[in-house]
């Protein structure tokens, strides 16, 4: 528990799945208040605002594309009028799918970066404005992936947006340093998450997988959730414009781990 951290008011994009349920969940378990955005599953968005308030904390579900200037407005809108401002702004939403990039149509290539990257910047521009004009410290975490640093044949333009997130962040998080706003990024490897729901339930791909992480196995929503409650927190004070891996080790070259090479 970050003592510190309760009352405060936070956005998580995509909370409706995955990371972004787990991340509203510990967020709730600090007694914090979440607005949850969703594109279309209501469902699961409505089930994330339960998790959160039986974890204790208060929760809103809002319909939003965040790829859209009006979209992200309503989610800044809604933490205003329901909870009363804004201290963590978490850009979680993401899609990813697989192409060879010589068949890869410029619809999925539009559609993965405007989620994945124009997404970061329009929830980042939100929450910086109301940060700066409000004279607040302010914090903003953003999901990225290792493949921000890990090349990704078949999905060129998912590791093009994980790339531009990086960039972005790090030049952000130096822009708005003198302001106390903290950016920074989490960098998840192979997660169980809905994104991921089929290949891990196959044991020959999931074995496939976790053979690429030195810890050998996949890692849980939970911990990525550990990591992004920790960023929000204050014991993180320092810390801006990192990517902060939480991987099992995966973004350190494992074919070298039994000493090949
Ligand atoms: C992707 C997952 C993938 C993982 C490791 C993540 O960014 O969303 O589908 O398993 O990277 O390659």
């Amino acid at each position: 528990m970050y003592n510190e951290l309760e009352g405060e008011i936070a956005v998580v994009t995509g909370g409706s799945k995955g990371i972004g349920t787990a991340i509203s969940k510990r967020f709730g378990s600090e007694k914090m208040n979440v607005v949850v955005n969703y594109f279309s599953d209501s469902k699961g968005a409505d089930k994330a605002v339960k998790i959160i308030e039986e974890a204790g904390g208060k929760g809103l579900a809002i319909q939003a594309n965040i790829g859209e200037e009006a979209g992200v407005q309503k989610l800044i809108d809604a933490a205003i009028a329901e909870f009363g401002g804004l201290d963590v702004w978490v850009n979680n939403a993401g899609v990813e799918n697989q192409s060879p990039t010589h068949e890869l149509s410029l619809e999925d290539w539009n559609r993965v970066l405007t989620t994945n990257l124009t997404g970061v910047f329009l929830g980042s521009k939100a929450a910086l404005n109301y940060f700066v004009k409000n004279s607040k410290k302010g914090n903003i975490i953003n999901l990225s992936s290792v493949h921000e640093q890990i090349p990704w044949p078949g999905f060129a333009h998912y590791a093009a947006s994980k790339g531009g997130v990086k960039l972005f962040t790090e030049s952000i998080a130096m822009e708005y340093a003198k302001q106390n706003i903290r950016v920074n990024n989490i960098g998840p490897g192979a997660i169980n998450t809905p994104i991921n729901a089929k290949k891990f339930a196959n044991p020959v791909q999931y074995e496939e997988t976790a053979s690429m992480v030195p810890m050998h196995r996949i890692g849980a929503p939970e911990e990525v959730a550990a990591a992004a409650t920790w960023l929000a927190s204050d014991e993180s004070s320092y810390v801006t414009g990192i990517t902060l891996f939480v991987d099992g080790g995966m973004t350190l070259y494992p074919a070298f781990q039994d000493g090949k090479g």
